[in-house]
C-alpha cells in the first residue's frame, strides 16, 4: 500500500512519531530534508521534516507535534494501517555535513527531530558533536537516547528543571562558545529560540545554521508562501533552504509571518473540533 502507516508511537503529551512506508523518498532521504504531507484527499498539505528513513524498508520517520487541525487530525485519525493520500519529497536543500572539528547542535521542543539525523550524519563525517536538547519540561523531551549516541556529549536543559538542568538552551550554548573552538552551531526549533541561539553566535563570531519554518503551502517554490527575508533578499524556504545562515535572518519578520492567519488557524480548528463532536455524539 502506498504511504502505510506501518507504527506509529507517543513520545509525549502532544507529540507521536510515524513510520510511513515511503520507499521513493527513503532512498533518497538526506539530513535537514522533508517531506509535505497531505492526510486525504480534501486535506490540507503540511511540511514534515525527515526525522529518520530506513532506505532497505522503504520507511521514513516523521515526528509531529499537535498545534491545530491537521496536526491534530493526524495525531487522532492516522493509525497503524492506514495510509496517507500523499507523501511529496523530499524536499529541499540537504544540510552541509561538515567532516571536521567540533560542532554544537541546539534542539528546542519538536526541533529533536529534525536535528538528530543531522547531528548522526556529522558524527559519521569525523566531526566531534556536542548536543544540547531542551524542552519546556521533562515530558516533553522525546528521543534523548537518540540524542545520546549520535552526539560526542548531550546537554538537556528544561525551563521547569524537571530533567536535566534548569535554564534555556541559549544559556550552556554560551558557555560552550566561550570555552572551545566551534566550527558551526545548528539551531532548530521554535523561532524565537533560534533566533536568541544566533544572537549567541554572533557575539561569539561563530557561524550558525538554522532551519526555517515558515508556513508552506506548495512546498516547491511556486506559490510564495515560505518567503522569508535572509541577508537583506527575499529567500524560499522550500527550495532556497530550509537551512540558512541564522545571523543573516530577518528574525522579527519572520515571527510576524507565522502569526499572521493565527485566526483563520483557530476557525480551521474550531470547525474541526465541532465536526468530530458531532460525529461522536
Ligand atoms: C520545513 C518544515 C519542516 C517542519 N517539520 C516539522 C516536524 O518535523 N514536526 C512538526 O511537528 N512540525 C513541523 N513543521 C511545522 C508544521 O508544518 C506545522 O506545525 C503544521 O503545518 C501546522 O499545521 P496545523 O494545521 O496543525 O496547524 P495550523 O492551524 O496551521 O497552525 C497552528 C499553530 O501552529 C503555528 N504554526 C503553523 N505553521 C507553523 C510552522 N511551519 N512552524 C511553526 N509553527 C507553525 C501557527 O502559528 C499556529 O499558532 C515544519 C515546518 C516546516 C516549514
Ligand atoms: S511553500 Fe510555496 S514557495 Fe515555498
Amino acid at each position: 500500500m502506498p504511504n502505510e502507516i506501518v507504527s506509529v508511537e507517543p513520545l509525549g503529551p502532544q507529540t507521536k512519531s510515524f513510520v510511513v512506508r515511503a520507499p521513493r523518498v527513503a532512498a533518497r532521504a538526506q539530513p535537514g530534508q522533508f517531506v509535505v504531507v497531505r492526510l486525504h484527499a480534501r486535506g490540507e498539505r503540511i511540511p514534515l521534516t525527515l526525522a529518520d528513513w530506513s532506505a532497505e524498508d522503504g520507511t521514513i520517520t516523521l515526528v509531529v507535534q499537535e498545534v491545530g487541525k491537521t496536526t491534530l487530525e493526524m495525531g487522532a485519525s492516522v493509525d497503524e494501517g492506514s495510509e496517507l493520500a500523499d507523501v511529496v519529497g523530499p524536499l529541499g536543500e540537504p544540510s552541509e555535513i561538515l567532516s571536521e572539528g567540533t560542532v554544537v547542535c541546539v534542539a528546542g521542543g519538536v526541533g529533536i527531530a529534525p536535528v538528530y539525523p543531522i547531528a548522526r550524519a556529522l558524527k559519521e563525517a569525523g566531526t566531534h558533536v556536542i548536543g544540547i536538547a531542551g524542552a519546556r519540561s521533562e515530558d516533553l523531551l522525546f528521543w534523548v537516547d537518540r540524542l545520546e549516541e549520535a552526539c560526542h556529549s548531550l546537554v538537556i536543559t528544561t525551563d521547569d528543571g524537571s530533567a536535566g538542568r534548569k535554564a534555556l538552551v541559549t544559556e550552556p550554548l554560551a558557555e560552550i562558545l566561550a570555552a572551545r573552538k566551534i566550527a558551526r552551531v545548528w539551531a532548530i526549533g521554535p523561532a524565537v529560540m533560534m533566533k536568541f541561539c544566533a544572537q549567541a553566535c554572533a557575539k561569539a563570531g561563530v557561524p550558525i545554521t538554522v532551519s526555517l519554518n515558515p508556513i508552506m503551502v506548495d512546498g516547491t517554490g511556486m506559490c510564495g508562501a515560505c518567503r522569508a527575508e535572509v541577508g537583506g533578499r527575499v529567500r524560499f524556504a522550500c527550495v532556497d533552504g530550509p537551512e540558512f545562515a541564522g545571523d543573516q535572518v530577518n528574525w522579527d519578520l519572520l515571527i510576524a509571518r507565522l502569526a499572521a492567519y493565527r485566526e483563520e488557524e483557530r476557525c480551521a480548528l474550531e470547525r474541526y473540533r465541532r465536526m468530530v463532536r458531532e460525529a461522536a455524539a
